[in-house]
């Protein structure tokens, strides 16, 4: 317990600093600590430390609109056998058993009048960290970037003529 938050206060002081660089203007404050979830599940562990690729677990993420939190399925692939004692595994388990799925709370979210496609940005190439930071240094994800109207603007200029995929200012490609 002491190591796991020895790690989130260096991973939040040294991601501050990225942050504070690329992003002060849209930033909020309030929005660099993750929300305590159900199951102590850690990004910096499983995409850094052991390397496994978003897809692995978010595969939505280049196929449709949503990225998708994976099922409990998926964790018990290696969790039937792996760190099988631990308790946050056991708890972990004990979802899987009772056919539960883990109530993992939300960290980004859009109001309802704002379209948003993750498909359509993956295939362009614009990459995970470039929207949400670097999760793999995260115990906890937390909310990188303000989901703010002009921070989404911001890189849609930037790319409006782009040769093979431009994107576009159209109030209604973004609002229903
Ligand atoms: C072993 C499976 C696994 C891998 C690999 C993984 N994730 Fe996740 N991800 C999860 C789970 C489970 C959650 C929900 C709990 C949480 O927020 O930590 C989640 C949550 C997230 C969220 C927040 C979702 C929300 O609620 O808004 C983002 C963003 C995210 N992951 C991005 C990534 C990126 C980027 C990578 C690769 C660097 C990655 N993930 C790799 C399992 C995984
Ligand atoms: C262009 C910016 C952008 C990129 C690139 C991007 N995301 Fe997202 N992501 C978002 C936004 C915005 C939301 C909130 C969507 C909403 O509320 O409708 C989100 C939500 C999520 C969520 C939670 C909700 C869901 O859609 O299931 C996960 C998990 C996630 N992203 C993972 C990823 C992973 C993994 C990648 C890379 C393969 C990625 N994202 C690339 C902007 C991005
Ligand atoms: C590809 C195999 C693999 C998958 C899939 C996987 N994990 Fe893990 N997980 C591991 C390994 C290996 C460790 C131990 C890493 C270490 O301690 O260095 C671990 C560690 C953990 C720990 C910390 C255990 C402890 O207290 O030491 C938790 C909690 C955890 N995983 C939850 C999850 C959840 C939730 C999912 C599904 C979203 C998941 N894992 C998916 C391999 C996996
Ligand atoms: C880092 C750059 C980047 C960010 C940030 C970004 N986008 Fe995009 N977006 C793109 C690119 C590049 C395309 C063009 C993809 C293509 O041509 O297929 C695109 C395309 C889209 C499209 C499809 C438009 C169409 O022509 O139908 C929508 C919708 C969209 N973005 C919404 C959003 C929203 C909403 C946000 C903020 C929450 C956002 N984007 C943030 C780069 C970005
Ligand atoms: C690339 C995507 C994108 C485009 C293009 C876009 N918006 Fe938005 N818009 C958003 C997002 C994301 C939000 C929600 C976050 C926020 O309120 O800043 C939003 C919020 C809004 C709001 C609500 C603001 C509030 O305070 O609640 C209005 C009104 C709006 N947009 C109007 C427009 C108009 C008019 C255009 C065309 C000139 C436009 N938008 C183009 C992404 C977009």
């Amino acid at each position: 317990m002491k190591r796991a938050l020895a790690l989130v206060v260096v991973a939040t002081a040294s991601t501050a600093a990225t942050v504070a660089l690329s992003q002060s203007f849209s930033v909020q404050l309030g929005g660099r600590k993750g929300p305590q979830q159900p199951i102590a599940f850690s990004h910096q562990i499983h995409a850094g430390k052991l390397s496994m690729n978003c897809l692995y677990c978010h595969r939505g993420a280049e196929k449709s609109p949503i990225a998708n939190i994976p099922a409990v399925g998926t964790c018990m692939g290696c969790h039937k056998i792996a760190k099988t004692d631990r308790p946050e595994i056991v708890k972990l388990t004990g979802y899987y058993d009772r056919g539960e799925q883990v109530p993992w709370v939300e960290v980004y979210r859009l109001p309802d009048h704002v379209k948003f496609n993750h498909k359509r940005h993956v295939k362009a190439g614009v990459q995970c960290a470039e929207c949400h930071g670097p999760v793999k240094e995260m115990p906890v994800v937390y909310q990188w970037s303000s989901l703010k109207m002009g921070w989404c603007l911001t890189c849609h200029r930037k790319k409006l003529d782009d040769p093979q995929f431009p994107a576009t200012m159209d109030c209604v490609a973004c609002h229903h």
